[in-house]
């Protein structure tokens, strides 16, 4: 396959050929995920919980995220890689640049930040400055404290609005991208279809541009509760690359998430 690119994931989903994301962290897994078709891979902050072993995703660095990166992307032929920039890293326009640099030089070629009007200035800066950006809206791991636990976001008709709002600020200030967790379906649908960049869901409906998971959530190996919209694509598999192209299959045939998945 052509290696993905932010113009190839435009075309995408006007054409409405689902997106496949899912998070990765090493370099034998990143060959593996790339082979299978998946279209974007994340070195994703939850790191921080599947592979340190930490409650949240807050003690995670940057240095954590370039090396984890740097695996990735030595075990990757074409695929997008995403690097998560962790908490505390992007809370000004400069810092968000001086710390995007070294993910952008360990491999990735787009970074992703939580947050929606705060963040205006942040995309802004970096977008200007040639490093393509995934925003992130819903249930947001790092502003944990805040929410009070990992709940479903979006759930009343002023936060639904608020969402939607921020959703196309953080377009109109340049991102290219939007994950968009744990959130009522419909609203999913509503974000995805105001927007012009796509959206990837995660517990966020069947309507969104694409899909991802934790790669370990896919592999039903993490011992913690396992979330409404996760799914074990081990189940009735036999080998790894079976789950994951399992799993590439599914979301492009839009069989996942079902209503199951779903808030
Ligand atoms: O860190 C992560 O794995 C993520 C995905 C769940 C979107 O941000
Ligand atoms: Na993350």
């Amino acid at each position: 396959r052509k290696a993905v690119s932010i113009p190839g994931l435009m075309s995408m989903r006007e054409q409405g050929n689902k997106i496949t994301m899912l998070t990765c962290y090493d370099a034998s897994f990143a060959s593996l995920m790339d082979r299978c078709g998946v279209e974007i891979l994340l070195i994703g902050d939850s790191l921080g919980m599947v592979c340190q072993g930490h409650q949240s995703t807050l003690p995670v660095t940057i240095a954590d995220i370039a090396y984890h990166t740097a695996s990735v992307a030595r075990g990757n032929q074409k695929a997008l890689i995403v690097a998560d920039m962790p908490f505390g890293s992007y809370a000004t326009p400069e810092a968000a640049y001086n710390n995007a640099v070294p993910l952008i030089q360990a491999g990735a070629q787009m970074v992703k930040i939580e947050g929606g009007t705060w963040l205006l200035p942040v995309i802004k800066f970096l977008t200007e400055r040639a490093i393509p950006v995934c925003a992130h809206l819903g249930l947001t791991p790092q502003s944990v404290h805040q929410l009070g636990g990992y709940k479903v976001q979006g759930k009343t008709s002023a936060a639904a609005d608020l969402l939607k709002a921020e959703s196309l600020a953080v377009q109109a200030a340049g991102a290219s991208l939007l994950v968009l967790e744990a959130i009522p379906a419909a609203l999913g649908k509503e974000v995805t279809d105001s927007l012009t960049i796509p959206t990837i869901g995660i517990g966020a409906g069947a309507d969104c541009s694409g899909q991802v998971l934790v790669m370990h959530d896919l592999l039903g190996v993490f011992p913690g509760r396992k979330a409404r919209f996760v799914k074990n694509f081990m189940e009735g598999q036999t080998s790894i690359d079976a789950a994951v192209t399992a799993y590439v299959a599914a979301v492009k045939d839009q069989s996942f998430p079902g209503p199951e998945h779903c808030f």
